[in-house]
């Protein structure tokens, strides 16, 4: 992995044309330093993997390029993968595995979305948000608060010294019943927060911080509870950058444990987006055909939806 994290830091966000030209010049170098350190050669490879999407177009332009030609060069498949299903099937990578099915629990800075996981490519959407991300969520209120680019893991940590219950801050979808999630309320509350408030001190900041991510671990964590019992299963599965936080994980394990059933976090550096997802995502969907059953793709999908793309796979036969 190499982060982009400084280099987007002036503009508190990606700026799409930077993201794209600095993959330029980032892959091949990085690809060199990751084969130096797994000790294998690249003529080892017997199949490319690249994220198809969704994300930005001229990001993932890149990543498709280069993995075709190595693929060419190679002369071995090339198949895109779908960034969701890499965050999905993460938690795979670390023992103990999860069973199927799951319930699985998709949070990063673009996506919040509920999954049910019967297999390797059986997807089916359960619920999701209706407006921003709950990392995005994280972020702009983040920035609301004068914190640095990306928020999230910055509000965690100034939450660490705050007071949940000083501010009472939306739970809309608890209240409503409904088992999607919502996000957007949080930020604009916290913004006319502020605003009331005027100038703000560390321990004023602090008490935000931590009523805003207690909000977001409620609804977050009573979606999943509401999602299980409604499935009739037992393991829950969180991915996505979001999981990462601490709050979200010490809830999700004790509200799991109180119905009976399990829960499983990827290891940390497997939360945030990385290569070996996507590389071990392509190895579980492609490990058991010969390498002339697959079809080299060449496309960018910046807007793809997991859970139509698997009913589509499970509709049309393998060719
Ligand atoms: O999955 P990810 O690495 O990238 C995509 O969005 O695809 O997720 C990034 C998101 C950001 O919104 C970031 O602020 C959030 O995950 N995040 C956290 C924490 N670590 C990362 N949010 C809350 N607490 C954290 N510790
Ligand atoms: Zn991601």
């Amino acid at each position: 992995m190499h982060s982009q994290v400084r280099l987007h830091a002036d503009y508190g966000g990606v700026v799409p044309e930077l993201a794209s030209r600095d993959h330029v010049r980032r892959l091949l170098p990085l690809l060199r330093e990751v084969l130096r350190g797994s000790g294998r050669r690249i003529d080892e490879v017997s199949l490319v993997a690249y994220t198809r999407g969704p994300g930005l177009g001229g990001a993932l332009l890149v990543g498709a390029s280069i993995a075709s030609g190595l693929a060419l060069a190679l002369g071995c498949p090339v198949v895109g993968i779908h960034h969701l299903e890499g965050h999905l099937l993460s938690p795979l990578l670390a023992e103990p595995r999860p069973q199927f099915p799951f319930v699985a629990l998709l949070v990063s800075g673009g996506h919040t979305q509920l999954m049910r996981v019967d297999g390797v490519g059986r997807y089916a959407l359960l619920g999701e948000t209706q407006d921003d991300a709950a990392g995005e969520a994280f972020d702009k209120t983040a920035t609301v608060l004068g914190l640095e680019y990306p928020g999230g893991p910055a509000l965690a940590r100034l939450a660490e010294n705050g007071d949940p219950a000083r501010h009472a801050l939306p739970r809309p979808m608890i209240a409503s019943g409904d088992l999607d999630f919502s996000f957007s309320g949080l930020k604009t509350a916290v913004l006319t927060r502020v605003r009331e408030l005027g100038a703000l001190g560390e321990a004023a900041r602090a008490d935000l911080a931590a009523a805003v991510q207690a909000a977001g671990v409620d609804e977050l964590a009573e979606q999943c509870r509401r999602e299980l019992a409604r499935e009739g299963l037992e393991g829950l599965v969180v991915a996505g950058g979001v999981g990462a936080n601490a709050a979200l994980r010490e809830r999700l394990a004790r509200e799991a444990h109180a119905m009976g059933g399990e829960v499983w976090f990827p290891p940390l550096r497997l939360c945030t987006d990385n290569g070996a997802m996507i590389a071990f995502a392509a190895a579980l969907k492609y490990a058991d055909r010969g390498p002339e059953s697959i079809v080299d793709e060449f496309s960018v999908l910046p807007r793809w939806d997991l859970a139509a793309a698997a009913r589509e796979a499970q509709s049309t036969p393998r060719r």
